[in-house]
């Protein structure tokens, strides 16, 4: 959701490649504009941006030949003003010798517009990234320096953002490139001959693995030989070693696989194995398990595909440890819940990316409650990394393909092994078979989950339908199936169903179910009241005979525990929904209108 890359660099050379290159890092996260500013040495800007495709506006605009020594992309997904060629970013001040780009949300941008229109500043666009600009010119024109001018419009600016800034022009030669982090990611990257700085780290890792992180309240100033962090408030320099960053890029690339999503879905195995070995040898999980231990109200909080492994990890508590757990979409977390929380209790934020701007929202209205905050996520330095008062990895390694796929995966296993370690009934699962247990689930379902994508296609609704541990998964199956293939599907309760919905059954009409070994009693008759209204059962579940005559259509998991079965059917149901995805000629990667960090209301 909205990226920014800025380079400096030591000889004045083509740059246009570079923010290019960096621009397709960054398309993963979502975005509907495009656009390179450029600096020469002698101080001239050449800015070039569009609505639009990086391809598309690539061939308009040849960003390739773009020539300096300071060189910004930037990519927007439209929030305050719509996708056009004056919204787009780089955002130029009134006199043209500032440029700069943002990322995030300007909460203020419109009061903060009508300032500067109304003290005579050229405003070109509604987007609030030009704000950004035009609160450095205010101090600027006022005598300020670049870095006193960009502390105060920091001040002036509300909301969570980061954005990069450089100034131009022949009068007052600068050589430097600005950036400041106040809620959103931002990572320096050092190489040889230049400095870099971006969104996030696969735009960066191309150019060099020597990484610095920013953190919120700084800003950093960038020369092609050096760099220099200091804090927004005060102006004190912060002392910040840079890190190697060792994770190889291959992690960015497809190895083989058509999509992302694909590649990902089959890394699953490898994620698993990867995050038990972090659980097994990590510090983080005591404290973090103790939290839970000692709690008296406990809530799992996400968004989306995050908040269908909250539903999961609360059935899961419940049945194990014995102890209630209430998941929460994070944007009602605040009305419904933030109000009455007290020291004893824990928040357990789940969010893949870490910024997710809701699950922020909700961190931020259980702050001064005394409630313990636990983070559960994916990204490494992420805003929810460091705000949480413990927090576990998902250790999936990049994500890149906008459906969540093996970061679901883990976060239900996550909740699972919490769970499991704090059981108070039955035998603890046997974990170093899980693994091998996705790997085979894969290996099984996959040509059964071709078939019931072909079986799907002609339809434009239908219904996934849980119960128990499954219900979590359905809903996830549900929204993954909407997401890549663009039809409705509804995830529910199977005991529900019959409340309403059964009316929406004809002849042929599909309903698939999901169950785990336990429920498949239960579940027979959630199935024959569809099945003798006409309508098609579809079951993805553990072998059993009796369920298997209920259906029309079977897709069986592999013989392992309850808990592990309920989970396992994540892998068949993000099958059907690719599968489906490609065949109606849709890229499953980057599904239309969506983004893989919502940094936004
Ligand atoms: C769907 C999907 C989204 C995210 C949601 C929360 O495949 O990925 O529903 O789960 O936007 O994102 P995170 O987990 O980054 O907070």
């Amino acid at each position: 959701m909205c990226g920014i890359f800025g380079i400096v660099v030591k000889e004045e050379q083509v740059l246009g490649g570079t923010l290019l290159e960096a621009s397709r890092r960054l398309a993963y996260r979502g975005y509907d504009s495009v656009g390179c500013a450029v600096i020469d040495r002698a101080g001239r800007i050449d800015l070039r941006k569009d609505a639009g495709k990086i391809e598309e506006v690539n061939d308009r605009l040849n960003f390739a030949d773009m020539a300096g020594v300071r060189g910004m992309a930037q990519l927007r997904w439209a929030t305050f003003g719509a996708p056009s060629q004056p919204n787009a970013q780089p955002h130029l001040d009134s006199d043209g010798d500032l440029v700069g780009a943002h990322n995030g949300n300007i909460v203020n941008h419109v009061a903060l517009r009508e300032q500067f229109i109304a003290s005579g500043f050229t405003v070109r666009g509604t987007n609030d990234g030009e704000s950004c600009v035009h609160a450095v010119e205010r101090y600027v024109d006022q005598g300020d320096s670049v870095v006193s001018s960009i502390r105060k419009a920091a001040r002036d600016l509300e909301g969570d953002y980061a954005f990069v800034i450089a100034r131009a022009g022949a009068e007052s030669p600068d050589e430097a490139l600005y950036a400041v982090k106040q809620g959103s990611g931002l990572v320096v990257g050092i190489g040889d001959g230049f400095c870099c700085v971006s969104s996030d780290l696969p735009s960066i890792l191309p150019l060099t693995n020597q990484v610095v992180r920013v953190r919120d309240g700084e800003m950093v100033t960038l020369h092609h030989d050096r760099f220099e962090i200091r804090r927004v408030e005060d102006g004190a320099v912060v002392d910040r070693e840079s890190e190697l960053f060792t994770e190889g890029m291959d992690a960015a690339e497809k190895g083989g696989y058509e999509h992302f999503m694909l590649k990902e879905i089959h890394e699953q195995p490898k994620a698993a194995e990867d995050l038990l070995h972090w659980l097994s040898a990590s510090p983080h999980v005591d404290p973090f398990v103790s939290s839970i231990e000692a709690a008296r109200h406990i809530y799992f909080v996400g968004c989306g595909t995050s908040y269908n492994a909250c539903v999961l990890g609360a059935a899961l508590f419940n049945r194990l440890a014995m102890k209630p757990a209430v998941p929460v979409l994070a944007p009602v977390f605040r009305e419904t819940f933030a109000h009455t929380l007290s020291s004893e209790d824990v928040v357990v934020l789940v969010s893949q990316s870490g910024e997710t701007k809701d699950v922020l929202n909700a961190l931020n209205s259980a702050r001064g409650s005394g409630a313990t905050i636990l983070g559960i996520l994916n990204v490494l330095g992420s805003t929810l990394m460091h705000a949480s008062d413990h927090y576990l990895l998902l250790a999936c390694g990049y994500e890149i393909s906008v459906p969540a796929t093996k970061t679901f995966l883990n976060q239900t296993l996550l909740f699972y092994y919490l769970a499991d370690r704090l059981r108070r009934t039955g035998p603890g699962e046997r974990w170093d078979d899980v693994p091998s247990r996705i790997e085979e689930t894969i290996r099984r379902t996959d040509g059964f989950s071709q078939e019931v994508a072909a079986l799907l296609k002609p339809f434009h609704e239908m219904y996934y339908l849980g119960y128990g541990l499954t219900l979590g998964m359905a809903m996830e199956g549900a929204l993954k199936l909407k997401e890549v293939s663009y039809a409705h599907c509804e995830g529910m309760l199977s005991a529900e169903f019959k409340h309403g919905p059964l009316s929406a059954v004809y002849d042929g009409y599909p309903v698939l179910f999901i169950t785990a070994p336990d429920d498949a009693k239960m579940m027979i008759n959630h199935v024959n009241e569809v099945t003798c209204r006409g309508g098609r059962a579809i079951i993805v579940g553990r072998e059993d005979d009796l369920l298997r005559k209920s259906a029309h259509d079977y897709l069986p998991l592999p013989a392992v525990s309850h808990e592990l079965s309920a989970i396992l059917a994540a892998v068949p149901l993000q099958l059907i929904s690719y599968y489906m995805s490609v065949s109606k000629g849709h890229n499953p990667d980057f599904p239309r209108n969506l983004s893989k960090t919502l940094t936004v209301d």
